[in-house]
């Protein structure tokens, strides 16, 4: 275990003292189905508010619920959204995080939701954001107390029915530890 945290600090220093943040790009990390939710599917599957079943958990290793380390992180996840119609379009961004996710919409600060797996507590979700036409920039910035966390989104049209994306390893991250 002590190896292992310092293995884990180690890596850290490494990544928040390396410029440009966009040259220590990870992959997010899986850690588990949308349905496996290590904090219940109070709010997710069918019929419920999040029902994108094919969303992924993700964090940036697996040790998700180390909290022995001490330490404070935020993790930015990014991914890419191509639009073809003209003029840009509206679309839905389910959210669930640990503890809480900053959106970033084409670099304009849309949103803070918190946590969001109990009941009653995504009454505030889902979130309303305009892309525009081309690629845009989703970016979701997590800050979770004591430890690494957890993230769980799924952007889909207003309609609910075309996911545009969704939390998996495609997914880049970058971490500060705060
Ligand atoms: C998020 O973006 C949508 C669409 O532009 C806007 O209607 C909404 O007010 C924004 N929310 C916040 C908190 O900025």
């Amino acid at each position: 275990m002590r190896r292992f945290a310092w293995a884990s600090t180690a890596l850290l220093l490494v990544l928040v003292t390396s410029t440009p943040p966009s040259s220590t790009a990870l992959n997010a990390v899986e850690l588990w189905p949308a349905a496996q939710s290590f904090y219940g599917t109070d709010n997710i599957g069918v019929g419920k508010p999040f029902t994108d079943l094919s969303a992924k958990w993700i964090w940036y290793h697996t040790t998700s619920l180390a909290y022995g380390s001490g330490l404070s992180v935020a993790a930015l996840f990014t991914t890419t959204v191509t639009v073809s119609t003209a003029g840009g379009m509206q679309a839905l961004l389910n959210i669930i995080a640990d503890d809480v996710a900053d959106v970033y919409v084409n670099g304009a600060p849309n949103f803070s939701a918190t946590h969001g797996w109990s009941a009653g507590s995504y009454t505030d979700r889902p979130l309303t954001v305009d892309l525009v036409q081309g690629t845009n920039v989703l970016a979701i910035n997590v800050r979770n107390v004591r430890g690494p966390g957890a993230l769980l989104a799924s952007l889909s049209t207003m309609d609910g029915r075309t996911v545009l994306a969704r939390t998996d390893k495609s997914w880049e991250v970058h971490l500060q530890v705060l």
